[in-house]
């Protein structure tokens, strides 16, 4: 029996940065940003969206009476969650009417949280094949004004349902894991923005997803010709690109080639919305199989986890007859192209007004957000949630 991702949603809010404007303020070649970086706009989260809306509003397009009633695991993969007692799951569960008798709980190891959910919910199917469980990745990257992270900022969610009998993705039974105690990105208890080693970090990164990749292989009899594709966590495009290139001289001249081509279906979308930190791989895999021409059904795709601080892991994915799903696409490229874009003095307006964590009443007007689920405010440390049916699918 396989298991794996039967459905896939995405969620970004509706406000974005063009990343030219944003180079030209901070007095840079917008080059650095566009092919440097790799990233050309980045997702601006409101004051009305936070981890939890965000999570709920990836989520809704893919549940239906049927998966519905068979979910009984929900994983919230976040490290910027709302509270640090209570998880963004039980508010998710509520937000979206899943059943009580779910086991519903949140996740962190930084942008690592949503792929140990996955191997959890993976497992949990495994013993339970008439049941289904849903995995989130919803964060809000934030590095603060002016800081060399500022440009790979960004914010987002993507929600899964795990199944028997996937219709998108099947699940390897192995996967190839590596940690180690490193300070390259953190974020103390008392901040909202991250701190960062920043070149140090993309060392880790890269040399994680060589021992990973080469112990896939090594333990599990993978050959790199089987691959036809290679999927990254993404925290800024130009990233997954020199990985992909530190195993290029590894396959032949036409590998290499299919290879570089399925990256770059596979870095589309995740150019426009920036870090989603935990959701940023299951993006870039969104965006290889809504955009990727080549890709057929049984076609092997690998994917690499990262989170700072440190875990890697690396695992494999057999694509299934039922990948393609325009709808989605269609529903994906519409959102992105009806955001609207924000002025640098908006932007910064709206980054220093956000969030709204160390208050214990605020009001917030969600009018102007034509999201579903909206963040209202909080009452007596309470925060406040509200679902729009008039804005639902
Ligand atoms: P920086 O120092 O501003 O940039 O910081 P740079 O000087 O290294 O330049 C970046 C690239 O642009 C270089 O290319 C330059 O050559 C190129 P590379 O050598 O890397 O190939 N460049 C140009 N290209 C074209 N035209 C030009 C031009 N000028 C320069 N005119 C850095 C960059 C990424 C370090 C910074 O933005 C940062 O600290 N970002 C945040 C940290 C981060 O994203 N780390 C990634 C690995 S850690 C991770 O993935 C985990 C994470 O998601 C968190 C979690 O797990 O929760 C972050």
């Amino acid at each position: 029996m396989n298991v794996g991702i039967d459905k896939l949603g995405f969620y970004t809010p509706a406000y974005y940065l063009d990343l030219v404007d944003l180079a030209r303020a901070r007095n840079e070649d917008p080059q650095k940003y566009l092919v440097g970086i790799g990233q050309a706009q980045q997702a601006v989260i409101p004051q009305s969206q936070d981890a939890v809306t965000m999570a709920a509003n990836a989520a809704s397009p893919i549940l239906d009476a049927t998966n519905r009633k068979q979910i009984s695991l929900i994983i919230f993969g976040t490290e910027s969650g709302v509270d640090n007692s209570k998880s963004g799951a039980i508010y998710l569960q509520n937000l979206l009417g899943l059943p009580r008798s779910a086991r519903a709980f949140e996740i962190k190891q930084a942008c690592y949280g949503a792929t140990a959910g996955i191997q959890m919910a993976k497992e949990f199917v495994k013993n339970h094949p008439d049941q289904q469980a849903l995995v989130v990745g919803t964060d809000v990257a934030r590095y603060g004004l002016q800081t060399a992270g500022e440009v790979t900022q960004g914010s987002g969610a993507v929600a899964m349902t795990i199944s028997a009998n996937p219709r998108t993705l099947a699940l390897s039974a192995n996967s190839s894991v590596y940690s180690d105690d490193i300070m390259d990105f953190w974020r103390p208890l008392n901040r909202t923005e991250a701190l960062v080693d920043g070149h140090y970090s993309n060392d880790i990164y890269q040399q994680f997803f060589l021992k990973t990749v080469h112990a896939y292989c090594e333990q599990y009899q993978c050959s790199l010709t089987d691959l036809q594709a290679l999927t990254f966590h993404l925290p800024y495009t130009k990233l997954g690109l020199k990985a992909l290139r530190t195993l290029l001289p590894e396959v032949s001249a036409a590998q290499q080639t299919q290879w570089l081509s399925e990256f770059e279906a596979s870095r589309v979308y995740n150019r426009q919305v920036g870090n989603l930190y935990t959701g940023s791989l299951y993006l870039s895999l969104l965006s290889l199989l809504d955009q990727s021409e080549g890709l057929s059904a049984g076609a092997k795709v690998g994917l690499f986890s990262y989170g700072s601080g440190a875990q890697g892991e690396f695992f494999v994915g057999t694509v299934q007859p039922g990948f393609r799903d325009e709808q989605r696409r269609s529903r994906i490229e519409a959102a992105l192209a009806q955001r609207t874009r924000l002025d640098v003095d908006q932007y910064e307006e709206w980054f220093t007004q956000w969030p709204t964590f160390n208050t214990a009443n605020v009001t917030i007007d969600p009018a102007p957000d034509g999201a579903e689920f909206v963040f209202t405010g909080v009452v007596d440390n309470k925060r406040q949630y509200q679902r729009r049916p008039e804005n639902a699918d």
